[in-house]
Formats: structure tokens, sequence, C-alpha cells
């Protein structure tokens, strides 16, 4: 005659082969093989069995556990690949695919990597600063005092922590400086923010790229060569640049930089495009301070810095009339320069 065990086993394959989906296999599982369920509730007995009994129950034991373990993984494996195929039957794979649009490069960037590409080529390296700046950084260390107008709360943005949104990408001439001693040759392009009305021509963000060259006799002559030739790169060999003097506390003697072309508005007008200047010796005492050296001996170095308006350069090159085009998100603008 067949063991109980036996019998609970043939009972409980039935059960398991009559499943109709994974919810009543589970039941079927917990009932068996639970914690409370008929087969734990043998081992339980067990105890209870007379020693010589005991190895040939437990055995036959195990053999039904296993049993039906297996019988229960198979039958899950079974309902999950149906449900699967299911799901897959409905897809027809026959229809065409969904087409990704590439995008392309925004002008912004393109206007970026030109300029970069150009100061590469004459050996500048890459720097770079945080938009969120300290008072050190954007006005104190560049020889901007706390009664000058770029500091006002009016047209600057401030944490209450007393940090601010960068008002342009000088700061990074001070980070430069800090963290290596000279001769130094570096760009630093990047977003500035202003407290300024969005028109055609402002935004309260912006974006520029700084530059900084301070080595033993850097001349007035070296800066405006390397600008005059960063321009005729940019907007052709005919293109005309104009410096004028103007005032910019971080720099003596500052000017301004003016370009004039037949490709640009037909030639007829100077437009401004940065602004430049020789390094004030007040900058590199500053940067001595934070540095605890003498680094920066402005009796032993000399420097140039420039500031480019890359908004700006993008609209004269690319002929673009509105400067909230840029943060318009608009495709029908975005694509003409893909
Ligand atoms: N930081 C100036 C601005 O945003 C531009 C500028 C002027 C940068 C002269 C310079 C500089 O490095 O030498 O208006």
């Amino acid at each position: 005659m067949a063991h109980p065990l036996e019998q609970l086993r043939d009972e409980a394959l039935r059960e398991i082969e009559s499943a109709t989906d994974e919810q009543a296999l589970e039941t079927t599982r917990v009932k068996y093989l639970g914690r409370t369920g008929s087969i734990s509730a043998w081992g339980e007995q067990m105890k209870t069995l007379p020693k010589e009994e005991k190895p040939v129950v437990g055995k036959l034991l195990n053999e039904v556990r296993n049993a039906l373990t297996a019988a229960i993984e198979t039958h899950t494996a079974q309902f999950r690949l149906q449900k699967e195929s299911g799901v897959l039957a409905k897809i027809d794979i026959s229809l065409p695919g969904t087409p990704h649009e590439i995008g392309s490069l925004h002008p912004l960037h393109q206007m970026h990597e030109r300029g970069i590409q150009i100061f590469r080529r004459m050996g500048f390296a890459l720097a770079e600063g945080p938009d969120l700046e300290t008072e050190w950084y954007c006005f104190d260390a560049l020889n901007t005092p706390p009664d000058h107008p770029a500091r006002n709360e009016q047209d600057t943005f401030y944490l209450p922590d007393g940090r601010l949104l960068r008002t342009h990408t000088s700061t990074v001439q001070i980070r430069a400086m800090e963290s290596a001693p000279p001769p130094l040759r570096v760009i630093a392009p990047g977003a500035a923010y202003r407290r300024d009305e969005l028109d055609a021509t402002h935004s309260p963000q912006f974006h520029q790229i700084e530059g900084l060259y301070v080595d033993e006799d850097v001349s007035i002559a070296d800066l405006k060569g390397e600008l005059e030739f960063f321009m005729r790169e940019l907007f052709g060999s005919e293109t005309e640049v104009q410096f004028r003097p103007h005032y910019f506390p971080f720099t003596e003697p500052s000017l301004e930089v003016y370009v004039r072309s037949k490709a640009l508005k037909g030639g007829e007008q100077w437009i401004e495009v940065a602004g430049c200047g020789m390094v004030h010796p007040a900058v590199f005492e500053a940067v001595n301070k934070a540095r605890g050296d003498k680094g920066y001996d402005p009796e032993k170095w000399s420097g140039y810095a420039f500031g480019l308006g890359m908004d700006r350069l993008a609209m004269i090159l690319f002929e673009i009339p509105d400067i909230r085009l840029f943060a318009q998100n608009d495709l029908r603008f975005l694509k003409q320069f893909a």
C-alpha cells in the first residue's frame, strides 16, 4: 500500500497540474509547502516517529518536497512564457520603426566652438569657474569698489547668503591666477548674468569668452595683434578692427573693440564686440594676497585681458536679429543652423 506521504504527493501534483494561473499555483504551494502546509506538518511529525522509521520517512519526505517544488517551478515558467508571448503577439514587427530625430548643435554652442578653436591655435588653454560666485571673485579682486554700479542690487542677482550669479566671466581670471603661477594663457567660456529687462538685444543670461595672458613683457601691441587676428579669422580677412579708449576697473588702460566688414550689415557700421585692456596692478596684488605670495609681482609680470560677448558675435555672424531666439527652443529657428 502507498505511504500516506506518497498519497499526499499525488494529490498535490494533481492540484498543481490543474492550476489555471500563477495565483492558483501559489495557493497550492502555500497549502503544501508553506510554513503551515501539510508537507511542513510532516516534518514536525518526524520527531514522534520510532527511531528506525525516521531515515526512511525522512528520505521520502525530501523526495516529495523536491518533486512538488520542481513541478511548481516548471508550471510557473510555463505561465510566464504564455504571458510574454501574449504581449509579443500584439506587436506587429512588420511595421516601420519610430524615427528618432537627430539634433544639432545650438548656434551659440557653435559660436563658442569656433571661438575656442581660434584661441587654441594661439596657445590658450581652457579654464573655468562656477556661475554662482562670491563678491571677492566677481568684484573685490577685480579692483571693483563697493560703490561701483555693477554691484548694485538692482543690477545683479544676489542670493540671501551674499553670493551672486557672476556678472561677467572675469571671475575666472582671478581663479586661474590663484591656482597657477605665471606665465599663464587661458580662455574661459561661460554664462554671465545681469538684471536686464529681456528685449531684442538684452538678456538676463548671456555668454562670454574671457581671455587672460600673463607673462614677462606683455604689451598692448600683443593684445591688439591677437584680437585683430581673432576677428579676421572669425569674420574674414578684410575685417577692420578698431580700439577705443574705455574704462574698466580691472584694466589700465582699458579699451573697447569694434569691428567693421563688408560682410557685416553692408560694412556701414562699427559694431562693438569686446572689452579689453592691460591687467591692473591692483588685480595682481589681490591675487598675491589670496595666494599668500608674490607670485604675480606687478614689477615683474604684465598681462592683458579681454571679454568677448558671444551672443553678440553669434548674432552678427549668423545674422540673428533677436537675442531671445537663443532661449526659445523654437525648432524652426534652430534647424536653420543644423
Ligand atoms: N568683464 C567685462 C564685462 O563684462 C568685459 C571685459 C572688459 C573683460 C575688459 C576683460 C577686460 O577681461 O579686460 O563688461
